[in-house]
């Protein structure tokens, strides 16, 4: 039985309607809304989504930003090359397209840091196009209901996930008799995803595409979708400085590309190398360390425990933001200016840590 006309009255009903990027249908809004959607929760998008905004009204003004801007908003959210991606594809936009959002599927996938489900969402919320979606939530929607075996990262079951999300599709005619049909399904499909047919404890009494699910008629729900088979991430372990005199921290500002590209962070030491060594090979005179307790943090291709050292100093005579000349990577910062700069949000979370202990003032 088809899922998309259940699944449709259902999302009119008890689907999620007040979110801010459903009050419109203009491409640059709901496009910013999807790349800050991916891999990240409702939740934590919405005042980022509105920042950015207010930041950048519309296409060309991102396109003509600075990228330490862009990433200033960012900053926080996580995956950085989503960041640096969006940079690309509204410079794109404004390039090739005359800053207007190509219309289709085929032509957005062509832009950085759009995927092919990221594409077909935006195709189908701004332009009612009948393309499919799977992101995380909709393959599990999918393997649940198809009863499709397998870890859904891997191509095979990705690709038997990506015919169902076709063949499930709402009919050419119904999308002929009703213009909303795409979207209506689409944003269906998310919210079934996010709010019934969750990984644990799925309320299956209350879902509207149960009666012909593979996984609830077999009391599989929790063996599909199957587990990912994990891969054992590499480890690193580096040290962080934390070089301080009285009001200031040295900050550095990352290159922009890489891990963190283009935000603020402190400087990064081999484990083993010492920070009092690099502190003075800066001209600056060391009064004090203090090594604090090293913290794991997870990114998506390895494992970095990360020893942060606090270096007391004084430093030469010099204004707040002077630049630290033998690096010209390194800028003081006025410990009440770090609020304003784009951080990663561990490396945030240390320092609004430490100043608000007095470790740091
Ligand atoms: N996740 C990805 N896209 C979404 C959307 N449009 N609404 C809610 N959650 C989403």
């Amino acid at each position: 039985m088809r899922i998309a006309p259940r699944l449709i009255a259902w999302q009119r009903v008890h689907g999620r309607h007040g979110l801010p990027w459903q009050q419109t249908r203009d491409p640059y809004r709901v496009w910013l809304s999807e790349i800050m959607l991916q891999q990240t929760q409702v939740a934590a998008v919405m005042d980022y989504y509105a920042r950015f905004l207010k930041a950048f009204p519309n296409v060309k003004k991102l396109a003509q930003a600075k990228t330490p801007e862009v990433m200033a908003q960012w900053a926080g959210l996580g995956y950085y090359a989503r960041a640096r991606n969006l940079h690309a594809c509204a410079q794109r936009v404004v390039s090739d397209w005359a800053g207007s959002f190509p219309t289709t599927a085929q032509e957005l996938v062509t832009l950085p840091g759009i995927g092919p489900s990221t594409a077909a969402a935006i195709a189908a919320f701004c332009f009612g196009e009948r393309a499919a979606i799977l992101d995380g939530n909709v393959k599990r929607v999918f393997a649940r209901h198809g009863g499709i075996e397998g870890d859904p990262s891997t191509r095979a079951v990705e690709q038997q996930l990506w015919v169902m999300a076709r063949e499930q599709l709402p009919s050419a005619r119904a999308c002929n008799e009703d213009a909303n049909a795409m979207a209506t399904y689409t944003q269906g499909l998310m919210d079934l995803g996010a709010t019934l047919c969750t990984r644990s404890r799925p309320r299956c009494q209350d879902c509207p595409i149960h009666s012909d699910c593979r996984a609830r008629q077999e009391g599989r729900t929790d063996e599909l979708p199957s587990a990912r088979t994990r891969k054992i991430l590499p480890e690193r372990s580096v040290a962080i400085v934390l070089a301080h005199r009285p009001g200031h921290i040295l900050l550095e500002q990352r290159p922009d590309t890489g891990i963190w590209g283009g935000l603020w962070s402190l400087p990064e030491l081999s484990a083993d190398a010492s920070s009092t060594d690099f502190c003075t090979s800066l001209g600056l005179h060391v009064t004090k360390t203090e090594q604090l307790p090293a913290f794991l943090h997870v990114f998506t291709h390895y494992r970095l425990t990360i020893t942060p050292v606090i270096v007391r100093t004084t430093a030469p005579k010099s204004s707040a933001t002077e630049q630290c000349l033998s690096k010209p990577t390194l800028h003081w910062i006025k410990i009440s200016a770090i609020d304003s700069k784009g951080l990663p949000a561990p490396i945030r979370k240390l320092l609004v840590g430490l100043i608000s202990d007095n470790v740091l003032r």
